[in-house]
């Protein structure tokens, strides 16, 4: 049995120092490191990936950049030392350390040999609330990806927090600067990218969570929408309700709050970027983080010309080909602050009623009067066991915030851009609901073991964690085979969108698309059943319902 597990474990590996590949850009000379990625079991495959670290997309925003467009990196002589990861932005993480304002790189994982015709490209936008977050997180590393799909993967840092998301609401500071880091990251894919092997004219932008929420907006921004081919949206769209700040007066306020904590002395809102701008990066988050700064995308009128509901009602979207999901228990890890004491838990909590009483209404949005509540007890409470001193309501609870937040808006994304008059748009849903053996939130074995489906747990499937070496050195327990396999089916039908716009591959199509009225959809377990209507009693509730039910007192 050890034997077996030793000759498992040592089945994929990575090798590093096998080269140095050297690749001119337009910028100059830029130098990576090849390295061996081999699996035998479960993909099948020996190969070079040539890994760019640390490589600039754009001018260091600091000093007169800072809350400002990033600026075209100007060139360099000599060769650019890509073998190393740059400091990630600064971030609410208090403990992290290597976070600088000089943050703006990204990373890149190329197949030594790539297709004649180029390969396509992966850019990775990573999630975290447009609060935290890093390109080279161990999580996002690219080298599985690139190996099992041939395909390019690019993963870049952006702005974050009030750094990245500081408006007020006028050309002082429009905000959205995050979002143009994305925008400068496709920029230079479609700049650069063939003198890596790649295809400028395949690239699929992908993100989950707030990075999701990202690739929604590109979709509908004008500014994005000529930079990339197809998109996948993880646990997040632009109608997500986190996905942007739609009241200006709020972005406004903090942005005025932010001074007056500062002691800035002002009359203009330029004179508040100036005072502003004589501040440290860590001074202005740490006074920032004093007070809930909602650090989001806003309508900037060019980024985003308008309310993303508007833009989709009003079909001003990218026409093409994307992939939509969300996870079965999302809610859970957003409910997390309800239950502190099962943080590192084995066994989910229980929720008795009184606890449910409190819990819930805190993560419902807009007007939370009487009527709006009774119609959530209404849909999600067993009614059946109600009666009973002992009913548990943790699952109640889960799905409220789960649909709330994630299923619903995803639902409305989908049926939106699905029924487009103009055509040209075609969709694929999944829906996560294998409880992985191993959680992503688990490390070293500490972590919640109750969430299920949770939050970021398609993210170990679709990058392949089970073969990464960065990965399992700080999770310490893998996957089981079943789950190994169902990780490789993932990655191929994420690498196979991205070069054809189809989950499928010719001989093996499977993946139904999403289309009114058979809302089919790809159900993430073991076997990847197919399923139709995807909790539709609860959209209708969130999409049609609810918005009534607020409207009224
Ligand atoms: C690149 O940086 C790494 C890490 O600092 C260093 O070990 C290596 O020698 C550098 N390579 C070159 C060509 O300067
Ligand atoms: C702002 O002024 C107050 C009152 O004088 C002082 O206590 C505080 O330290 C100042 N804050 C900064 C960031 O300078
Ligand atoms: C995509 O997943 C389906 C199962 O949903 C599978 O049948 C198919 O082979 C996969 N496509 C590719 C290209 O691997």
């Amino acid at each position: 049995m050890f034997l077996f597990i030793t000759t498992v474990l040592t089945a994929w590996h990575l090798t590093a120092g096998q080269g140095n590949p050297v690749v001119n850009i337009n910028n100059g000379a830029v130098v990576g490191e090849t390295v061996r990625f081999t699996e035998s079991t479960y993909i099948s495959v020996d190969k070079d990936i040539n890994v760019f670290r640390g490589i600039p997309f754009a001018e260091p925003p600091v000093g007169s950049l800072r809350w400002q467009n990033p600026v075209p990196k100007s060139n360099w002589v000599g060769t650019w030392n890509a073998t190393y990861y740059r400091p990630i932005c600064p971030q609410a993480l208090p403990s992290k350390t290597g976070n600088e304002e000089d943050c703006l790189y990204l990373n890149l994982y190329a197949p030594a040999q790539v297709p004649v015709e180029g390969a396509a490209v992966m850019v990775f936008i990573y999630g975290g609330a447009f609060n935290v977050g890093w390109a080279h997180q161990s999580t996002y590393i690219g080298t599985a990806l690139a190996a099992t799909g041939d395909v390019i993967v690019v993963a870049a840092n952006y702005r974050l927090g009030v750094l990245g998301f500081l408006s007020t609401g006028d050309s002082a500071s429009p905000g959205n600067y995050g979002m143009y880091d994305q925008v400068a990251t496709l920029q230079w894919v479609q700049d650069n990218i063939a003198a890596f092997g790649g295809d400028p004219a395949r690239v699929t932008i992908f993100g989950q969570s707030a990075g999701g929420c990202s690739v929604g907006l590109h979709v509908l921004s004008p500014v994005s929408q000529n930079l990339f081919q197809y998109a996948i949206m993880e646990s997040g769209t632009a109608l997500t309700p986190f996905a942007y700040n739609g009241d200006q007066n709020l972005a406004v306020s903090e942005s005025h709050r932010l001074g007056d904590d500062l002691n800035c002395t002002y009359s203009t809102n330029e004179e508040l970027m100036a005072c502003l701008r004589t501040h440290s990066a860590a001074e202005v988050l740490a006074t920032a983080l004093k007070f809930t700064f909602l650090s989001a995308p806003v309508v900037d009128g060019v980024f985003l010309p308008d309310h993303p509901e508007t833009l989709m009602y009003t079909e001003n979207f990218k026409h093409t080909n994307i992939i939509a999901g969300t996870n079965k228990d999302e809610g859970l890890i957003f409910g997390l602050a309800e239950f502190p004491a099962a943080i590192s838990g084995v066994r989910a909590p229980t929720m008795d009623r009184a606890s449910y009483e409190e819990s819930f209404p805190k993560y419902l949005r807009g007007n939370v009067n009487e009527l709006f509540k009774d119609g959530v007890r209404n849909q999600y409470i067993d009614w059946s066991l109600a009666d009973e001193t002992d009913a548990d309501y943790l699952e109640a609870f889960n799905r409220q915030v789960t649909d709330e937040t994630f299923v619903a808006p995803t639902d409305a994304f989908l049926r939106y851009y699905t029924s487009s008059s103009k055509g040209g748009t075609t969709a694929y849903s999944y829906h996560m609901t294998h409880a992985p053996s191993v959680s992503a939130w688990q490390i070293n074995l500490i972590g919640p073991r109750w969430m299920e489906a949770t939050h970021c747990e398609e993210l170990q499937f679709v990058f392949g964690w089970p073969f990464l070496d960065e990965v399992q050195n700080w999770k310490s327990k893998n996957l089981n085979s079943n789950e190994k396999t169902l990780s490789v089916q993932i990655m191929k039908n994420w690498t196979n969108f991205a070069k054809t716009g189809d989950p499928n591959s010719a001989d093996v199509p499977d993946w139904s698309t999403f289309t009114v009225p058979e809302l089919e959809y790809k159900e993430i377990a073991v076997g990847l059943p197919t399923q139709r209507a995807l909790r539709a009693d609860d959209n209708y509730f969130w999409n049609s319902l609810a918005p009534a039910l607020k409207a009224c007192a």
